[in-house]
């Protein structure tokens, strides 16, 4: 696939890493080129702008920039991803492991109605990205889960490529109705970690214990 990846942070170092090992030809934009280019440098990637970025991405766009430059960057680059994945993995929180955008549309709504005609969908913001960097992440023997949440149907198939190309195993979360209940997702288990040092992935019970029937 051709991925672009619009930032070249922490995130695009390690998905643009691991996607670049599984064979994709990536791209990383950034608004600093040197430091763009001193990271694909490193990853075996492709450095350019974050335009640039936006147009390599012909099968996936990851926007990999804090979600306060998130609407500006994309509103930018609008017209470039248009009819094109783009994958959100911002977590929009405040201080106090708050949403900034609670009570209104969720992050990824925003960045959909920024850039009309993108097929947005919201995915890889549970994890600190020191997960996505191991080969492949697997705890207690079971895979981790990327619960994916997008209403368009190719994107999402897009996407579910690149979390097994990760070692991961994607999940439906639903359309991009329900991105804000995997954002607000992120904030409780950061909220849990780093506020309160508990062992977030200890809240959920095993699937028999759920209350569904699964007969
Ligand atoms: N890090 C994680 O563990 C993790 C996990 C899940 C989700 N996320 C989400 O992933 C996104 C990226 O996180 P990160 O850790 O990769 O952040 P990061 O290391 O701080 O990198 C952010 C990138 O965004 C660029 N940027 C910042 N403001 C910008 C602006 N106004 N215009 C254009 N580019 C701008 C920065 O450019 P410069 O290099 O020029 O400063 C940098 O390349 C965030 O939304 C975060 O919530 C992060």
């Amino acid at each position: 696939m051709r991925i672009g990846i619009a930032g070249a942070g922490n995130m695009a170092r390690v998905m643009g890493a691991r996607w670049s090992q599984a064979g994709h030809d990536v791209l990383v934009g950034g608004r600093d080129a040197g430091r763009a280019a001193a990271l694909a440098d490193q990853i075996g990637a492709r450095a350019g702008t974050l335009r640039e970025a936006a147009q390599h991405g012909r099968d996936a766009v990851l926007l990999a920039v804090p979600y306060s430059a998130a609407i500006s960057v994309v509103s930018e680059l609008a017209n470039t991803v248009r009819g094109r994945t783009l994958i959100d993995c911002t977590n929009p929180l405040a201080q106090g492991f708050v949403l900034e955008t609670w009570g209104g549309p969720s992050a990824a709504e925003r960045l959909a109605a920024a850039a009309p005609g993108a097929s947005v969908v919201k995915a890889f913001n549970l994890c600190h990205e020191s997960v996505w960097r191991l080969t492949p992440p697997v705890f207690g023997g079971r895979p981790l889960a990327v619960p994916l949440c997008g209403d368009d149907a190719l994107a999402l198939e897009t996407v579910r490529l690149l979390v097994r190309d990760l070692g991961c195993v994607p999940v439906n979360g639903g359309g991009l109705g329900r991105a804000g209940l995997l954002e607000a997702t992120a904030a409780l288990l950061i909220g849990l970690w780093a506020g309160e040092g508990a062992d977030a992935q200890a809240i959920a019970p095993p699937l028999e214990y759920a209350g569904v029937d699964l007969a």
